[in-house]
């Protein structure tokens, strides 16, 4: 079966068509970076309005890329939170009414169902059970993962999230909006160990995080390099490196005290932090150690994507978890929305 996927949970626009037995066939993104570099952040109502734009002609692309046609898809699925409210009555709303439209079944997704089970769209596609780190802008989780639908929560972060304190950090630096790839960027040139940054809850023997004292220890330190006027561009690379270290330095133990405490030996990791070289490289590095696989995304579909959603939804046909018959129509997005509960 056919199913076409629709992402719009905050500033990427994503369309997908995704075959149960073929995998991926085609998808296309359109992402607002540009549009709201020059706010410094999201703008939710500019957000919902690009997606607004968007959302038809990249449908049109992935139909056209395939050669298939409305009439040879069987479902439709959409993001229906978490996310920005306005943004995912966009995708939500194109999807039911294509769907009651064309007599097919609508089916909401999870936006970190989609990040977690993104990494099983690459090759080697990891088995079931394993560990997922789920590392985005808004949140920072471990899950014990045992089959499609069957997530348990094992840890998570107190405050902000792995990608929210790449982005703060970035903007105290002076790095603009998004963040995270540009002070990774930064990073390449500066040296970690020239400053010593906390490496929060590293030691608290449970699964759970917390960033947001990295940012304010940046600022100290920036703050003491003002008043002597010494903020050079080796103090930001220095910067951007120690932050770099510690945020992967953190991942990297809990993942790693994750698979110790559940017994298992795959570890995925998803989310638009998943792209972190440092990340991919030290994770995997300490795998090897101790025997275990690290598995990720394609780089393309760490970050926000419909391929994921309409994945997600493909996966959960193939295990029988869907009512393909249900075929009622209205609907309802979740801005805030606890994954865990999603559980069959
Ligand atoms: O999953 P995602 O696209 O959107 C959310 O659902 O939040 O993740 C976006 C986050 C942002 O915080 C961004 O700065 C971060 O992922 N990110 C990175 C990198 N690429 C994206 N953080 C560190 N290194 C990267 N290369
Ligand atoms: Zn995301």
């Amino acid at each position: 079966m056919i199913v076409l996927g629709f992402e719009s949970s905050c500033d990427e626009t994503g369309v997908a068509l995704v075959c149960t037995e073929k995998g991926l066939l085609a998808h296309a993104l359109h992402t607002q970076v540009a549009m709201h570099a020059a706010y410094g952040g999201v703008v939710p109502e500019l957000a919902s309005r690009d997606h607004v734009r968007r959302i038809i002609p990249l449908t049109r692309a992935v139909l056209a890329e395939t050669g298939l046609t409305l009439q040879d898809v069987g479902a439709v699925a959409y993001t229906a939170g978490p996310g920005l409210a306005g943004a995912l009555l966009v995708g939500a709303s194109v999807a039911q009414s294509l769907a009651w439209s064309l007599d097919l079944p609508a089916i909401a997704i999870h936006h970190l169902e989609g990040h977690l089970l993104s990494p099983r769209l690459a090759d080697p596609c990891p088995e079931f059970p394993f560990v997922a780190l789920l590392v985005s802008g808004g949140h920072t989780q471990l899950m014990r993962v045992d089959d499609v639908g069957c997530y348990t929560l094992l840890g998570e972060t107190m405050d902000d999230a792995a990608g929210e304190a790449f982005d703060k950090t970035a903007k105290l630096l002076g790095l603009g909006y998004p963040g995270g790839p540009a002070l990774a960027h930064l990073a390449e040139q500066g040296n970690a160990e020239a400053i010593t940054l906390p490496r929060p809850m590293l030691h608290s023997g449970n699964l759970d995080f917390s960033f947001s004292g990295l940012k304010t220890a940046v600022l100290t330190r920036l703050k003491t390099a003002q008043t002597q006027a010494i903020v050079s561009e080796t103090l930001a690379a220095d910067l951007a490196a120690a932050t770099q270290a510690a945020i992967v330095d953190v991942l990297v133990a809990k993942s790693v005290l994750a698979l110790d405490q559940t017994g298992l030996k795959r570890l995925v990791v998803a989310g638009g932090v998943g792209a972190n070289r440092q990340l991919r490289s030290k994770l995997a590095l300490a795998l090897k150690k101790r025997k275990a696989e690290a598995f990720f995304p394609p780089l393309d579909l760490c970050t926000d994507n419909g391929a994921m959603i309409a994945f997600a939804a493909a996966q959960r046909i193939s295990k029988g978890l869907v009512d393909l018959a249900d075929k009622r129509h209205g609907f309802d997005v979740r801005p805030r929305w606890d994954l865990a509960t999603t559980a069959t």
